[in-house]
């Protein structure tokens, strides 16, 4: 799809044109002509015309007004660390709410140094929801400690800390809640656990910037918080990450395990002593930075669009059989929304399967996922990280039995979410009401033709 500089229609126009251009230069809305010139009732999968026809918001998204001060960066020669980094750090713990933040090279990362810097590792148990991105057990597994699976709460398929209390032993030291799709974590609920428990609390914030819990933004509950950057991410830098935090000594010591172990802030190394601790190099760029700022200016004023389609797409579709749509904590005051998620119950689609569905769904114009695939508690990578040098050093075989990790892991309603669930991207939520309401006619229409379109 082509991108220029947009308004929010405009935006949504010029990825109309490509399918629809006469009408469009005409000067009608693109859903209207999408609901005009398609509705036959034959699902595009059995050879009818597809719902929609307009295209959806591209992602991510440039202006050209962000040219100049990228320019401006390229042009000046300095391209490693500098000024616009701790810039856009400055804004963000701002944005965030918090005392402090420290970007990385992406969210993976922010999470590494996390646990690095809270000294998490061999013996440790670290409590985790398998319904995530793998790159937060990976954290936890890189640092030597032992990932602990809680299930989720099937309905807003965040970690229920009723699973927490139960996984909770004499060596668990932190739980990583993670605001899965942009929703909050039942973060009130997990912090009482963690102040009876004394626990650490990464959060992993990495889809959910802006998210609150009572006026409260999410990565701000815990020692400290995580965020995401990457493409297809709400604030895209290409890659990039960050750690906010008000635990200013946390975020020093993390600024110097970014930066090859350099003393800085409060980690005070004697004069020409060099590297002081244990680190790694894992610093932003100049450019990212640049993109970073320029993306912020959108970020809040996209938030607020994505609450509105959310909700306006979830009542346009619970009322139908088979389709359950996502559901935020009461406390929520407002989520970011990475994916629009329902589940989809095959029994009231005449048996159709949900891979059926969404193939049918994608006819109609309405591009969808599947989401995580199932048993994340269970992969090949966590028994070959059983099988490393230091893993074996560090645990007793009956520690590393896997088939036992497997048993006293077991995560039944994440099994289940995972053959459910049904994702729409974040930016699909960009869109324009009428388009939204082109998602909820599709499925509909899925519905009433699905005993056909399974015999297809
Ligand atoms: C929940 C979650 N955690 C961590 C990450 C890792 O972030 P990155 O891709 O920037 O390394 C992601 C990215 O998709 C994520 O979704």
């Amino acid at each position: 799809m082509k991108r220029k500089d947009f308004t929010r229609r405009e935006f949504v126009k010029t990825n109309t044109i490509a399918g629809i251009g006469a009408a469009v230069a005409a000067g009608l809305a693109p859903s209207v002509v999408a609901s005009c010139s398609s509705d036959t009732g034959v699902p595009a999968i059995l050879g009818g015309q597809k719902i929609h026809t307009g295209g959806w918001p591209g992602w991510p998204q440039w202006k050209p007004a962000y040219n100049e001060s990228l320019l401006k960066v390229m042009q000046s020669g300095i391209w490693s660390r500098a000024d616009i980094v701790t810039e856009f750090e400055n804004k963000w713990a701002a944005t965030i709410g918090s005392k402090r933040c420290l970007s990385v090279v992406n969210g993976t990362n922010a999470l590494v140094t996390a646990v690095a810097q809270n000294d998490i590792g061999a013996g440790d148990e670290v409590i985790v929801t398998p319904y995530t991105w793998i790159s937060t057990v990976q954290s936890i597994l890189l640092a030597g400690a032992m990932p602990v699976f809680a299930d989720i709460d099937p309905e807003t398929y965040q970690i229920d800390p009723e699973k927490i209390k139960a996984k909770i032993t004499k060596r668990t030291k932190a739980i990583m809640p993670v605001h899965i799709l942009g929703m909050p974590s039942d973060m009130e609920k997990i912090m009482a656990i963690v102040r009876e428990h004394n626990l650490i609390v990464i959060e992993d914030a990495c889809q959910a910037w802006l998210a609150e819990i009572n006026n409260k933004k999410v990565g701000t509950f815990g020692q400290c918080g995580c965020f995401s950057f990457q493409n297809s991410k709400h604030l895209p830098l290409g890659e990039g990450g960050a750690l906010v935090s008000d635990d200013e000594e946390f975020i020093d010591r993390c600024y110097s395990y970014h930066n090859v172990g350099f003393p800085y802030g409060t980690v005070i190394g004697g004069v020409g002593a060099g590297s002081v601790m244990l680190a790694t190099k894992l610093r932003l760029t100049e450019y990212q930075a640049a993109i970073g700022l320029a993306q912020l200016g959108v970020l809040d004023e996209q938030t607020t669009i994505r609450n509105q389609n959310a909700k306006y797409l979830r009542d346009q579709i619970k009322g139908i059989p088979g389709i359950k749509p996502y559901k935020l904590y009461k406390n929520v005051t407002r989520a970011a929304f990475h994916m629009f998620c329902f589940r989809y119950d095959e029994k009231e689609f005449k048996g159709l399967p949900r891979d059926k569905f969404m193939k049918a769904l994608s006819f109609e114009g309405i591009p969808n996922l599947s989401g995580y695939a199932p048993f994340l508690n269970k992969q090949p990578y966590l028994e070959h990280a059983f099988k490393t040098k230091n893993f074996r050093k560090m645990y007793s075989p009956e520690e590393l039995d896997f088939n036992k990790f497997k048993e006293a892991n077991e995560c039944p309603e994440n099994d289940k979410l995972c053959v459910e669930a049904v994702w729409l991207q974040q930016n699909m939520l960009l869109a324009e009401k009428p388009d939204l309401d082109n998602i909820a006619a599709a499925i509909e229409r899925i519905r009433k033709n699905a005993e056909q379109i399974k015999s297809k």
